[in-house]
C-alpha cells in the first residue's frame, strides 16, 4: 500500500447466531429456519454497490466479517461477498481479510472453504480454557474443541488471533494468570481480552441485578487489568489498545481503521459505516433486524436507516474517542484540523498532572497506564 493512500475499510456483518451466549448485546439473532444464504448474498451485492457509488475511487485496504457468527456462512457466500467487494471498488494487492469464527468443529471444517475464498486472517472467540468456564459463559464449544480450532487455523491460515474473556464471577488473579499464561503460550500473534461487563437487557445483567452474579470489584477487576498488561508485555504481546494485544506488526489493521479515524462502509444488518462524502464525514447505520434489512435492499437498494453529516465538534470528538484507545494516542494537529480549534491546554494540564496523560517526545498525546481505567471520565474532559 503506498503511504500516501488512507487505509480504508469494509465491515461486513453477519447477523446469525447458534445461540445466544447470556453477556452478548451484539446485533446477533438466532433463526430456528435455515437461512436463504443466496438471498442474502444478492442483498450484500447491493448494499455494496449502493455504498461503493456514495463514495467512490476508494482502494479497500482492510475487510472484516464480524458478527454474529460469520463461520456460520458457507464459504461460497464470503466468496461471493469479496467478489462484490473487488467489482465495486479497488481491492489493494495486500488487503486483510478477516473472519471471526466461533471455535466449534463444525465451524472449523469450513476453515479451508474460506481460505480458498480469499480469507487471510480469523479471529476465534474462544472466551476461556477451561470447560467450567465455557459453560458458565453459555458456550456451545468445549476447550478441547476451541484449541483443536485454534490448531487448525494456525495450520491454514498466516494470521490468527483469538478472544478471551476475563474478570468472570469468582475468577482469581492466580486462575486469570495461569489461563493467560496458556493463551500466550499457545503463540497466536494477537490476543483480544475482554474485561466481562454486563449488558444492559442481557440474562446476565438480569442474574446480577438480582444478585446471582458477582463479580470482581474495581480493586480486583484493576488487579486482573493490571496483571494483564503486565503479562502479556512481558512475553512480547504488548496492548496496542485497551484490549488488544499484538506482537509489533501484527495490529489487526482493520481495526486500526477505526481508532485511527479513516474512514469505512458498514455492509449488513446492523452495520455502522463513517464515510466522507462531498468533503463531509457522515456516520451511517444500517437497519439491524436481518428480514427487515433484506426487505428494505430489497425495496430500495440498501438498509440505511441512518445517514448523517457529523459536525466539526462532534468528529473531533469522535476521534478523541477511538484514538485514546490506542496506545500510540493520537495528533494533536489532526485534531486541530478536524475541530477547528486546538485541545484545551488547561484541561491537560490538569489530566496531565493526575498522572492520566502525557504528551510523547513526538508530540502525540496519550493516555498513561494509569489513565486506561478511567479512559472515558479523560476523554469526556477533553471533548469539545
Ligand atoms: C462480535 S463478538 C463475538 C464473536 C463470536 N460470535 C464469538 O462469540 O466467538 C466479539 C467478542 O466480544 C467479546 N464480548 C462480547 N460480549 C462481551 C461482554 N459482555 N463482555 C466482555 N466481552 C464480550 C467476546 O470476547 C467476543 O469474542
Ligand atoms: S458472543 Fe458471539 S456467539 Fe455469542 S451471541 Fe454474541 S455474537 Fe453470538
Amino acid at each position: 500500500m503506498s503511504a500516501d493512500r488512507a487505509p480504508f475499510g469494509v465491515y461486513i456483518h453477519w447477523p446469525f447466531c447458534l445461540s445466544k451466549c447470556p453477556y452478548c448485546d451484539f446485533n446477533s439473532h438466532v433463526r430456528h429456519a435455515a437461512i436463504d444464504e443466496a438471498r442474502f448474498v444478492r442483498a450484500f451485492e447491493a448494499e455494496i454497490a449502493a455504498t461503493a457509488g456514495r463514495g467512490g475511487g476508494r482502494t479497500v485496504s482492510t475487510i472484516f466479517f464480524g458478527g454474529g457468527t460469520p463461520s456460520l456462512m458457507q464459504p461460497t457466500t464470503v466468496g461471493s461477498i469479496l467478489d462484490a467487494i473487488g467489482k465495486h471498488w479497488t481491492v489493494a494487492p495486500d488487503v486483510e481479510v478477516t473472519l471471526e469464527a466461533n471455535p466449534t468443529s463444525v465451524e472449523a471444517a469450513r476453515f479451508r472453504g474460506y481460505r480458498a475464498a480469499g480469507v487471510n486472517r480469523v479471529s476465534l472467540g474462544v472466551q476461556a480454557l477451561g470447560d467450567a468456564a465455557l459453560a458458565a459463559l453459555g458456550r456451545l464449544h468445549t476447550a478441547r474443541e476451541a484449541l483443536d480450532a485454534l490448531a487448525l487455523a494456525r495450520s491454514l491460515f498466516d494470521r490468527c488471533s483469538f478472544d478471551l474473556i476475563y474478570a468472570r464471577p469468582g475468577q482469581t488473579r492466580r486462575e486469570w494468570q495461569d489461563e493467560l499464561r496458556r493463551a500466550l503460550a499457545l503463540a497466536p500473534e494477537h490476543l483480544s481480552l475482554y474485561q466481562l461487563t454486563v449488558e444492559d437487557g442481557t440474562p446476565f445483567s438480569a442474574l446480577h441485578a438480582a444478585g446471582r452474579l458477582v463479580l470482581p470489584d474495581e480493586e480486583a477487576s484493576r488487579a486482573l487489568y493490571d496483571l494483564t498488561q503486565e503479562t502479556c508485555a512481558a512475553a512480547g504481546l504488548p496492548a496496542y489498545e485497551i484490549s488488544n494485544h499484538a506482537r509489533p506488526g501484527a495490529e489487526c489493521r482493520h481495526n486500526l481503521v477505526y481508532w485511527r479515524y479513516h474512514e469505512y462502509a458498514g455492509i449488513g444488518p446492523g452495520a455502522h459505516g463513517r464515510l466522507e462524502v462531498e468533503g463531509t464525514r457522515r456516520a451511517t447505520a444500517t437497519e439491524k433486524e436481518p428480514e427487515a434489512w433484506l426487505a428494505r435492499v430489497e425495496s430500495v437498494g440498501h438498509g440505511l436507516v441512518t445517514d448523517e453529516a457529523l459536525t466539526r465538534a462532534e468528529t473531533a470528538d469522535e476521534f478523541l474517542l477511538m484514538g485514546l484507545r490506542l496506545a500510540e494516542g493520537i495528533d494533536p494537529a489532526r485534531y486541530r484540523a478536524l475541530a477547528g480549534c486546538p485541545l484545551d491546554q488547561a484541561r491537560i494540564a490538569a489530566l496531565a498532572g493526575f498522572g492520566f496523560i502525557e504528551t510523547s517526545a513526538d508530540g502525540r498525546l496519550r493516555v498513561t497506564h494509569r489513565g486506561f481505567p478511567v479512559l472515558d471520565a479523560v476523554v469526556a474532559d477533553l471533548a469539545a
